[in-house]
């Protein structure tokens, strides 16, 4: 399917087809009845566990120059880290639901859980955090008609806010 066929057509639905399935969990109907349920999740201290590893394939100049940046940028910084945290799951989160889409499938993205019940599920360990749950299946009812998106003009601000 082509990316912008799967941006307009991916759709938060909320009826899975439940003999669908590759695994369960959880509650809303969403979740036992999708077929796959994933729980994005982050750890907050990344950046201090082996960093070079995420720069394996860059040239080692490149590769010492982020490592030594990556500590001080993040060190102590307990927001910036859990931006980063939330950033990354958003970014996932969407690819996930696009890839969804384009795959046949259809997908929910999900905060209506309680987390610290979800990472006593999942095992959790106490440096991660929960971005959202994500239930991707086979939808058996069309999505609810779209909310009502803000003009474009509320949305977009071109070089600087007023
Ligand atoms: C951060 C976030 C959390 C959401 N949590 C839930 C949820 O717990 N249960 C649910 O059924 N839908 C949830 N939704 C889906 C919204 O109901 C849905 O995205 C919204 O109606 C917009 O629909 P669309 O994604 O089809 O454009 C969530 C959406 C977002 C962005």
């Amino acid at each position: 399917m082509d990316t912008f066929d799967a941006i307009n057509q991916r759709r938060s639905v909320k009826a899975f087809d439940p003999t669908h399935r590759f695994t369960a969990a959880v509650d809303q109907a969403q979740v036992t009845d999708a077929s796959l349920l994933f729980v994005l999740t982050a750890d907050l201290e990344a950046w201090k566990k082996s960093p070079e590893r995420y720069w394996r394939n860059a040239a080692p100049e490149v590769q010492k120059l982020v490592t030594v940046w990556m500590g001080p940028f993040y060190k102590g910084k307990k927001q910036l880290q859990r931006d980063e945290a939330m950033r990354s799951c958003g970014i996932a989160g969407q690819t996930i639901m696009l890839a969804a889409k384009a795959m046949g499938y259809d997908s929910c993205p999900m905060i209506g859980f309680d987390p610290v019940k979800v990472a006593e599920i999942v095992n959790l360990p106490s440096d991660h955090v929960i971005g959202f749950m994500i239930a991707v299946g086979k939808a058996v009812k069309p999505a609810m008609p779209r909310g009502g998106q803000l003009a474009l003009s509320e949305v977009v601000v071109q070089d600087r806010f007023a």
